[in-house]
């Protein structure tokens, strides 16, 4: 009897200690995804909505696209993933059967977050409590309801990640880069789009005409540091403005939430970036 108890000492403190990894990690992984904005695509837009849920409603050129439920329940939601299958979605855009993602999940910029960032953003998910919410179907045009078109679509387009650090700048620029590109997914609003959806490589962060504005030191410039800082926590710009309904929320669930090195880390990217002139189109 008694020869046994450091053996289950030594099973508890392991079983405990085990605990605590898989926790911290969720612990993490749960400031990711607000890093990544995941609730707002994929959270009804609703009161008492069940977040993670799914069923925000997307509209874009293409169509209407449903974020869909990202709990663990085993038939409405990702409960019989394994996070190969969570990784290959974001790395590679496609679902477990194989076939390929629509862009409206902005896997081409998710593809850049490292492994480590990966599975602790699949520990988080794995954490949440399962919702029998079922997701709809995407309201597509005729020609978009294809998915393997989308093979030629991401032979065009599509760079798999995950991001590399430029040993070039900074570790804090580095930071900034990532947060912004791979995570913050900033550039699927500012960058402008050429006619089949995808983002000017050239023109990144140059603002799209009627969409989001430029993020280049072009218009940045005029921003004072702590008015920059300010908008980006608050929501609130110099005079007391609000910003349309999409910054709003990305600075609700996103740029509000970052630690504050972090989203120091995210200005001075933006600040260094090439100043580029406002797109015409
Ligand atoms: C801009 C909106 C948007 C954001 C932000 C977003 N997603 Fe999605 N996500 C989508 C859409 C739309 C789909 C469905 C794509 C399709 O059916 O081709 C999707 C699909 C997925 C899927 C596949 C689910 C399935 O059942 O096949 C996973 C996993 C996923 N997203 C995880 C995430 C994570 C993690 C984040 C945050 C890091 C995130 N998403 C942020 C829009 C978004
Ligand atoms: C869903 C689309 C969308 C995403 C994603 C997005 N933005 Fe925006 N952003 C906008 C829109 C629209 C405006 C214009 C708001 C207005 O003028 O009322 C804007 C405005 C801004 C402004 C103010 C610029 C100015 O001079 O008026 C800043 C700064 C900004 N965004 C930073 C960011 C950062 C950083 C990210 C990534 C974490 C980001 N945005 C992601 C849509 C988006």
């Amino acid at each position: 009897m008694f020869r046994q108890g450091p053996a289950l000492a030594g099973l508890f403190f392991l079983v405990f200690s085990v605990a605590c990894v898989a926790q911290g990690e969720a612990k993490r992984g749960e400031y990711l995804a607000k890093a990544g904005g995941c609730l707002g695509c994929h959270t009804e837009e609703r009161e008492k909505a069940v977040p993670y849920a799914g069923g925000r409603a997307l509209k874009t050129p293409f169509g209407t696209f449903y974020g869909p439920n990202l709990t663990p329940h085993p038939q409405a939601g990702i409960g019989r993933w394994t996070e190969a299958d969570f990784v290959r979605a974001m790395r590679e855009g496609r679902r477990p059967d194989g076939a390929h993602y629509y862009p409206a999940f902005p896997y081409p910029s998710f593809t850049l977050i490292t492994d480590s960032d990966l599975r602790d953003l699949w520990a988080y998910l794995r954490s949440l409590a399962p919702s029998d919410r079922k997701s709809e179907l995407h309201e597509l045009g005729f020609l978009y309801r294809w998915r393997f078109l989308l093979t030629f679509w991401k032979w065009l387009f599509f760079d798999r990640g995950p991001f590399v650090s430029d040993p070039a700048q900074n570790a804090q620029l580095n930071r900034g880069r990532y947060l912004t590109m791979a995570l913050g997914h900033c550039g699927e609003c500012h960058t402008p789009r050429n006619f089949l959806g995808a983002p000017k490589r050239s023109e990144f962060l140059a603002g799209a005409k009627d969409v989001a504005p430029n993020l280049t030191p072009t218009r940045l410039k005029k921003w004072g540091e702590g008015d920059l800082r300010n908008f980006l926590t608050t929501g609130l710009t110099a005079d007391g403005d609000v910003p349309a309904k999409e910054m709003g929320e990305v600075i609700t669930n996103t740029t509000s939430q970052l630690a504050p090195e972090d989203l120091s880390a995210m200005i001075a990217f933006l600040r260094s970036l090439r100043p580029l002139p406002e797109p015409a189109k």
